[in-house]
């Protein structure tokens, strides 16, 4: 899919979120809003920054990344103003509007100062609301409130509602991401190092490092019980066990969330032939696992009884595997399922990785509880048609979740010798992006729909 492609589908989304915006001023008492699009982040006593990228509050009005220093003044009846900041600046690229189809959509006023930008807004400010940085500069503006917070919550909330424009972004996001993928397992499977697999997903992606919406985590073997792995290990493995790969790439601003566990074909030196076919069973079962859970995707459904479904698979998947030696009631009701599957099931995503929302019960802020045995759960609503959510079961050998248990009662019902075996494997993970439907949800990585 081109630009162009998406030129309809953009001009009802803008449509669309100026009609909640709109909305979500009236409820707050506010004539209009301007959004940051923020600044680099400096490091400290340096002339070099941090990459830097348009916050999210901006970027769903445009796809425009590269903006820093931007402002963008929404106020209903009357055409959106981007303020677009260009430093004059000799050592730097200054950034430029692209040649693209949503500029028109826009009345634009290029500045070169970051007060110029304030200056370039239009009216008295003082009835208005701001998101962004706290920036000095905003009490010489008159800005009426600083990132209110019954304003975020209005917002917040509706922007777990995806207009199609987003999935079409999403869509591609995803497509992008697993030719990425693909390449990275043919890398994995020749024998590469974590930082080589890194470069093969990069490059079949066509997306610098900067540019991926998350850090990837590349974990091969035992680093793949490491949940949020950081390392790019440069040495190449002197066996190859298996690798699990979180990583998604960018489109238009929205990101994609992907994880795919790959099992060398053969066991290589350190692992015995059964313990790689146990692990690649587990793989398979666990795989069938997401895809059923998948299946059950769809607008009603209470994203904590998804989490209940999904803790009671890994802990049948567990039994089945001869890891747990207790009942699935027991590993469930006790803490046994979760030493080994330590993580929430999904949550919202878009133009984060982790959306906001994930937890408001209403656009007044309200919030819905997270179950108490499982804190590390980000999403807790009720899934609606347009919701956005990944799905992403897991399974590992954590050595400091199974160490102390041990000794504890829990400890009795694992299999410690079959969890040795397969804990140079690391551990497992299938996430796919789901897009709930009206009668079920299309799976955005795979390109199926269920219901
Ligand atoms: N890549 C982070 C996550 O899966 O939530
Ligand atoms: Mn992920
Ligand atoms: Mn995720």
């Amino acid at each position: 899919m081109t630009h162009p492609d998406l030129v309809p589908a953009y001009r009802a989304h803008l449509a669309e979120i100026t009609a909640r915006t709109a909305r979500a001023l009236a409820a707050c008492g506010y004539d209009g809003l301007v959004l940051q699009a923020g600044e680099p982040p400096g490091w400290f006593r340096d002339d070099q920054g941090y990459a830097y990228k348009a916050h999210a509050d901006f970027r769903l009005w445009l796809p425009l990344l590269d903006a820093p220093g931007s402002l963008l003044q929404i106020v209903p009846g009357r055409r959106p103003r981007l303020v677009f900041f260009v430093a004059d600046d000799f050592w730097y690229q200054p950034a430029q509007l692209p040649e693209a189809w949503w500029p028109a959509e826009f009345d634009v006023v290029t500045v070169h100062s970051r007060a110029a930008a304030f200056a370039a807004l239009q009216g008295s400010l003082a009835r208005s609301a701001y998101i962004g940085d706290p920036l000095p500069e905003l009490l010489a503006a008159g800005i009426g409130a600083i990132n209110p917070e019954h304003l975020l919550h209005r917002l917040d909330y509706a922007r777990a509602v995806k207009t199609p424009y987003e999935i079409d972004c999403l869509r591609v996001a995803n497509r992008i991401a697993m030719r990425g993928h693909a390449a990275a397992a043919s890398a994995f499977a020749s024998g590469a190092s974590e930082f080589e697999i890194h470069q093969e997903f990069c490059r079949a992606c066509e997306q610098r490092e900067q540019e991926l919406p998350y850090n990837a985590i590349v974990a091969v073997n035992e680093a793949a019980a490491v949940l949020h792995y950081q390392i790019l290990r440069r040495n190449r493995p002197s066996v190859s066990r298996s690798l699990l790969l979180d990583a998604g790439a960018s489109f238009a601003g929205y990101g994609s969330d992907i994880t795919r566990t790959s099992v060398a074909k053969t066991a290589g030196v350190g692992a015995s032939g059964a313990a790689r076919d146990e692990f690649a069973a587990l793989v398979d079962g666990l795989e069938h696992a997401q895809q059923a859970l998948c299946a059950r995707v769809k607008p009603g459904v209470d994203w904590r009884d998804v989490h209940a479904a999904a803790v009671r698979a890994i802990a049948t998947l567990l039994v089945e595997a001869g890891i747990l030696r207790c009942s699935v009631d027991e590993a469930v009701d006790g803490d046994a399922a979760r030493l080994f599957f330590p993580h929430g099931i999904g949550h919202l995503l878009g133009l984060m990785v982790h959306d906001v929302g994930g937890f408001m019960a209403d656009e007044a802020g309200e919030r819905i509880a997270k179950p108490p045995r499982d804190p590390a759960l980000r999403l807790t609503r009720v899934l609606q048609p347009g919701y956005v959510v990944t799905m992403e079961p897991g399974l590992y050998f954590i050595d400091a979740l199974l160490k102390p248990a041990r000794t504890q009662p829990v400890g009795r019902s694992i299999d410690w010798q079959r969890v040795e075996r397969l804990a140079p494997f690391g551990g497992i993970r299938i996430e796919d992006n789901l897009a709930v439907t009206a009668s079920g949800c299309e799976n955005l990585t795979r390109g199926i729909h269920h219901g």
